[in-house]
């Protein structure tokens, strides 16, 4: 049938008919961010779906964050816009080669990034965000030896950060691998007075030019409080709509890719619209489903996570 005119009401109505809570990642299209309950990085939004009472979760992200919302609540509906939002890095990470991986490596805690799927986490012992997975590796004891995974660059910067040396499995994100250093030393030459700041997804290259390094809702919250006006933003420009909400005045020029293309947006994320936001409510589909078995499996280092970064 036709679509609502106005799609913003319509998803209003149906969000009371459902008792639904949207909950959308900063690299969402801003429409999606405005009609949100909530918006954040992925530690805040795996604690507001722990934290929820509504009965649909409506999952404006990737496949990874909603699978993670279904893991905390296995008697809610889960509903992803587009069920073919993925994720570049959580697909460098096959369960099957991630098994044989562990095997290698006898004895060893694993770490992994939220940012995997459900086989994954199930292997896992302990899951990270990028606000805190620096804060989680310092809590291991010294004597015990990490397997860190699937992001590789992640995984660098927090050896650098803790000083620990951890196995990493070799995974990457595209977005993140997509920025050029010689654009970013360009732009600094072209505004003096810009601080860069970066995602831990970044490559080392990229990283070294950052005055600040963190997850999104850290970037969001060092550009509010920096006495700085004009920043370069490298991570997907999704976040600059919330950036030039909170500091309207300042200036956001989002970190340019290697070639002349919009790959610094998530071509995951962005697969969900206003559209298919409003389908999945009416549609109550496509739906997040798993085994008891892998739920229960995945739930165990969620919930370690959420225990150890409080
Ligand atoms: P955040 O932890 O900053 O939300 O990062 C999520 C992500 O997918 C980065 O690419
Ligand atoms: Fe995955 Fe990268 Fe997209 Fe984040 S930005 S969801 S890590 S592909």
């Amino acid at each position: 049938g036709a679509l609502p005119l106005d799609l913003f009401a319509a998803i209003e109505t149906l969000k009371k008919q459902l008792n639904a809570v949207i909950l959308a990642h900063y690299y969402q299209e801003p429409d999606i961010q405005d009609i949100a309950d909530f918006i954040g990085d992925s530690l805040q939004l795996s604690k507001a779906a722990a934290d929820t009472n509504a009965d649909v979760i409506v999952f404006a992200g990737v496949h990874f964050m909603a699978e993670t919302a279904k893991i905390l609540n296995p008697d809610k509906i889960v509903l992803l816009p587009d069920v073919n939002a993925g994720c570049s890095l959580a697909d460098t990470c096959p369960p099957k080669e991630f098994a044989e991986f562990k095997a290698a490596h006898p004895g060893h805690l694993v770490v992994s990034y939220i940012n995997c799927s459900a086989e994954i986490k199930a292997m896992s012992d302990i899951i990270c965000t990028s606000s805190n997975a620096v804060k989680i590796v310092q809590q291991i004891p010294e004597d015990v030896p990490i397997i860190f995974a699937p992001d590789r660059n992640l995984g660098r910067y927090v050896m650098e950060q803790t000083g620990r040396d951890m196995v990493l499995w070799q995974g990457s994100c595209i977005v993140h691998e997509t920025f050029s250093e010689k654009k970013i030393v360009q732009l600094k030459i072209a505004h003096p007075e810009a601080e860069a700041i970066a995602h831990p997804e970044c490559e080392p290259a990229v990283l070294r030019h950052a005055s600040f390094i963190g997850s999104t809702a850290a970037l969001l919250k060092y550009c509010q409080q920096s006495p700085t006006q004009e920043f370069i933003v490298a991570t997907e420009p999704g976040i600059i709509h919330q950036m030039q909400k909170a500091a309207p005045s300042k200036h956001f020029i989002p970190a340019p890719p290697i070639n002349n293309c919009n790959c610094n947006e998530c071509p995951f994320m962005r697969l969900n619209t206003l559209e298919k936001l409003y389908l999945a409510m009416k549609n109550r589909a496509p739906e997040i489903r798993m085994s008891e078995e892998i739920r229960l499996a995945a739930l165990r280092p969620i919930q370690r996570m959420l225990e150890m970064s409080v």
